[in-house]
């Protein structure tokens, strides 16, 4: 089969290299990738959200199945265009994506199912939007509806920052995003991701994994993308991950049936864990960044059969296989991330890194010049480590990070802590 792949991060790498092991798969292509992708697959210049070079592409090709990794091609609706060609994809349709385009869609949603969630209310003006803050506590949580580069969720910590928060979306800092806003009570614990796959009827899990999503150790510095992972989770525990398909997701993939919505496509759920048991955060459309890079190694199943089942409404006849062993990913990034960095620093010795044991070195931001390994991204590379337990698998990444030559970079020390110090 060829296939052609969307996107072109960590992820995506993640999603490349399993890819590429299926005895189903004759070319994989990417588009548009990124250094570490080229190993595996034939990187194509089109950028994600080209829809129209995307689709005359896979014509072109005779493109047999299309993977979209990415969040805003499929809320896009990418998917329909394909399919609308006759071409197969991983979804989920725009219409399903809806699940991570629009905040407040999924907090109504939650409403309806009685899914617990934070409480909250939507709106289009900004005067009654802060009256409905000052009546929650503090820290107070302002969303945008649509997508925002992941920056749409700011987390007030006085009164003045979230009026301030509200204007700004209401103003246009997030464009079209944040012409609605989300105002929810704050959730204090510890958050987790869950991920399952469903083919509308069918739901399979696929398991926890947690991020590290501020930027330096102890979980200090601004938000991220990402600055690590692992799975399995010990947050989440088996029991815990029953709840999350019982309450949360079974549920959801119900009620979008209802609603002719019919949600065919992977699932992130975001939930925190608090003291009253565990809550949505956030449903995304898509596998996460790092948590991809984690999954992907446990994974023993052939992902591209998993996908076409998912596509074709047949995960009823899938039992997937996973590792025991945990997985651990430390992202590199370049120094300055989330802010300005500078870009086109090199990296040398990621062959040496990639030799230790258990290891898998997953790009995000780089580029091939002459021979010379360049970041161009903020997050750049994902070490990736198998372990018997998170303190193994832990190890071996940084022994594998220690030995990459890039003074351009930075990562933070501490990724698996909280699991660590249960
Ligand atoms: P989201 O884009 O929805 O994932 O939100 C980004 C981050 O904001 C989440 O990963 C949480 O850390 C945080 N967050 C969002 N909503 C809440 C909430 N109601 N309470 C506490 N933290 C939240
Ligand atoms: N790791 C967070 C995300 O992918 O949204």
């Amino acid at each position: 089969m060829k296939v052609l792949l969307i996107g072109s991060g960590g992820r995506e790498h993640a999603l490349a290299w399993a890819l590429s092991a299926s005895p189903l798969l004759t070319t994989l292509y990417c588009a548009p990738g990124n250094a570490g992708i080229a190993q595996v697959a034939e990187c194509v210049p089109i950028a994600a959200m080209d829809f129209d070079r995307l689709v005359g592409f896979a014509k072109e090709k005779k493109i047999d199945f299309v993977v979209i990794a990415p969040d805003n091609p499929l809320v896009g609706g990418l998917w329909d265009r394909f399919e609308a060609e006759g071409i197969r994809a991983s979804g989920p349709s725009g219409k399903g994506a809806i699940l991570e385009g629009s905040k407040g869609f999924v907090k109504d949603l939650c409403r309806e199912v009685g899914i617990p969630t934070a409480a909250y209310q939507r709106f289009r003006d900004a005067a009654s939007a802060k009256a409905f803050a000052d009546t929650l506590g503090l820290p107070v949580v302002i969303k945008a509806d649509g997508l925002a580069l992941g920056k749409g969720v700011i987390i007030a910590e006085t009164k003045a920052d979230a009026a301030k928060a509200i204007d700004f979306m209401f103003e246009g800092g997030f464009g079209e995003s944040g012409s609605e806003v989300v105002v929810e009570e704050f959730m204090q614990g510890e958050e987790a991701s869950f991920f399952a796959l469903s083919d509308g009827e069918t739901v399979l899990p696929l398991g926890g994994a947690q991020d590290h999503k501020r930027a330096f150790d102890g979980d200090k510095g601004p938000n991220t993308g990402g600055m690590g992972a692992y799975s399995p989770a010990p947050v989440l525990p088996p029991s815990l991950q029953q709840v999350a398909m019982d309450k949360f997701i079974n549920p959801t993939v119900a009620a979008m049936a209802e609603r002719g919505r019919s949600y065919q496509g992977v699932l992130y759920l975001g939930l925190m864990i608090t003291k009253d048991g565990p809550k949505l955060v956030e449903y995304n459309c898509r596998f996460g960044d790092p948590e991809c890079q984690v999954l992907m190694p446990r994974l023993k199943s052939d992902l591209l059969t998993t996908l076409i089942a998912m596509r074709d409404g047949q995960l009823h006849n899938l039992d997937l296989r996973w590792s025991d062993e945990t997985a651990l990913t430390v992202v590199m990034a370049s120094k300055g991330y989330p802010g300005a960095y500078e870009k086109g620093t090199e990296i040398r010795n990621l062959d040496a890194a990639a030799a230790v044991e258990g290891v898998q070195i997953f790009h995000a931001g780089t580029e091939r010049r002459d021979g010379r390994l360049l970041a161009v991204g903020g997050r750049v590379l994902n070490v990736t480590a198998l372990g018997k337990d998170v303190a193994e698998a832990q190890a071996r990444a940084y022994k594998a990070v220690d030995l990459i030559n890039w003074p351009g970079g930075f990562c933070r020390r501490d990724i698996g802590w909280r699991a660590l110090s249960r």
